[in-house]
């Protein structure tokens, strides 16, 4: 007898609990339409049984012993929305050997663990699906696995973090130092009280590892990806940024060349016709390039409540689907594809730009030239400021340098502080090479 109502325990109901079951109560109506089958919120399981909720559900639904859920017969999907590896993992782990099928928005489980997880899904003949866990409400992870999967993808770039892509915005826009743009993000609550996960690029690189196994078949460990964070950027860095024609957006990037892919988590100069310079504030974008449909860019909400609840349901109704059509013992997971042999890059070549103050004096510029020239960098662009009350008697000096390895910029950088007229190296950033 084919089922009437998916049964789900919810773990979590904060922000992304409580907006998937608001979602699943407004759309109730669309959702019975769609599938044929209604789906219940039977078990939620909190830390806190007295805490007051935003969204509001029945007292006798809220639990705080996992096992109300995990080791309930009735339960057919688990929606694991706590955050955090630990317990997180352990309950998705045995709600999968339970025969229950997972829908996930961790993407520091899935970073870690996903292919594990994967193949535990199944060998035990259920769904896991993790929509949310990248680019929130953006339906990144299905186009690519999909609608687009015939495609060889050769390149995914994209803003995936939406706290450090409101803090940047505001820098740009604002002219404001980095530290009041945070400031001003944990007042609008884009930004945690701790953000280091975020303005680091701890949360971006979970996400780009979680991008490139979907599109590439390859895993890349998060710890792996070279990563650099935004709270080293400057107010200046985004005036100069304008002056060249460029904005500064955290980039997650990887691009597959050949059998090498390249990958990185970095602030990077996005030209301002480009249309990830147009993404602005808490908005998320993600480009992809496949072999036959050249560029598809998504663009939306990558956080909040309802976008992620959004992605969560989705991953619901295509659970109750195969339920619907008696296929859930059949449905395969995304896999990563052991067939590709893509070797690891780290790092390759870019453009970068580069800040620097010297004493004003002749003979400065044609010395740091040199030192560039010797490392076998072009000078693309150069710009001279006049000395402010903040750089005393040094004057900025602005750089656009040609293509060069990270490490060969920071050799010829060492030399070049090792100039008793260099006062300091400001800033090293890439310029993203979004047209190869
Ligand atoms: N927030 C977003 O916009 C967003 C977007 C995309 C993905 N995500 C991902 O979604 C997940 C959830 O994020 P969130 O923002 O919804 O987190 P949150 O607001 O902090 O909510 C976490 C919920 O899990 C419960 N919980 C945490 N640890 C628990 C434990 N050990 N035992 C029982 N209950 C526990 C908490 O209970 P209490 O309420 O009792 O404290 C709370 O209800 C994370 O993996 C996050 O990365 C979030």
């Amino acid at each position: 007898m084919k089922k009437k109502t998916i049964k789900v325990g919810l773990l979590g109901f904060g922000t992304v609990g409580g907006g998937t079951y608001r979602m699943l109560s407004t759309n109730a109506h669309t959702i019975s339409y769609t599938t044929g089958l209604s789906i219940e919120v039977t078990k939620i399981l909190v830390r806190d049984l007295s805490k007051k909720r935003d969204v509001s559900a029945p007292d006798e639904l809220f639990t705080d012993n996992p096992d109300d859920i995990l080791k309930n017969p009735e339960i057919d999907v688990v929606v694991e929305v706590l955050g955090g590896i630990h317990p997180a993992f352990d309950y998705m782990e045995e709600a999968i050997k339970a025969g229950k099928h997972v829908v996930t928005a961790n993407k520091a489980v899935i970073a870690k663990d996903g292919p594990y997880l994967t193949q535990l899904a199944i060998d035990n003949k259920v769904i896991l699906r993790y929509e949310a866990s990248v680019g929130g409400g953006i339906p990144i992870l299905n186009a690519l696995s999909t609608s687009l999967q015939a495609n060889e993808f050769t390149e995914v770039v994209g803003i995936v973090n939406g706290t450090t892509n409101y803090i940047l915005t505001q820098m740009a826009e604002n002219d404001m130092e980095y530290a009041d743009a945070l400031k001003q993000a944990q007042a609008m609550g884009f930004a945690e009280a701790d953000p280091t996960g975020d303005v680091e690029g701890y949360d971006a690189v979970n996400k780009l590892s979680i991008l490139i196994s979907t599109a590439f078949g390859v895993r890349v460990a998060p710890e792996d990806i070279p990563r650099e964070g935004i709270t080293n950027i400057t107010k200046e860095d985004m005036a100069y940024a304008k002056q060249f024609g460029y904005t500064i957006k955290l980039l997650a990037h990887a691009r597959r060349y050949r059998n090498t892919l390249e990958c990185s988590v970095q602030p990077a100069m996005v030209p301002l016709g480009h249309p990830l310079a147009t993404v602005k504030n808490e908005f998320n974008a993600i480009f992809a390039k496949g072999n036959a449909v050249d560029d598809v860019m998504l663009y939306g909400k990558g956080a909040g409540a309802m976008p992620t609840g959004s992605a969560v349901v989705g991953n619901l109704l295509e659970i109750a689907r195969a339920y619907a059509f008696g296929t859930t013992d059949r449905t395969i997971p995304t896999a990563v594809n052991d067939n590709v042999n893509l070797q690891f890059d780290g790092e390759g070549q870019n453009m970068y730009y580069v800040t620097l103050l010297a004493e004003d004096m002749t003979g400065v510029l044609g010395k740091i030239a040199t030192k560039f020239g010797d490392a076998g960098i072009a000078i693309k662009s150069f710009v001279q400021h006049p000395s402010t009350k903040q750089t005393g008697r040094y004057v900025p000096l602005i750089y656009i340098l040609g293509e060069t390895t990270r490490d060969r910029l920071n050799e010829a950088l060492e030399d070049i502080s090792g100039f008793t007229f260099v006062k300091e190296i400001k800033s090293v950033i890439c310029v993203a090479d979004l047209d190869r």
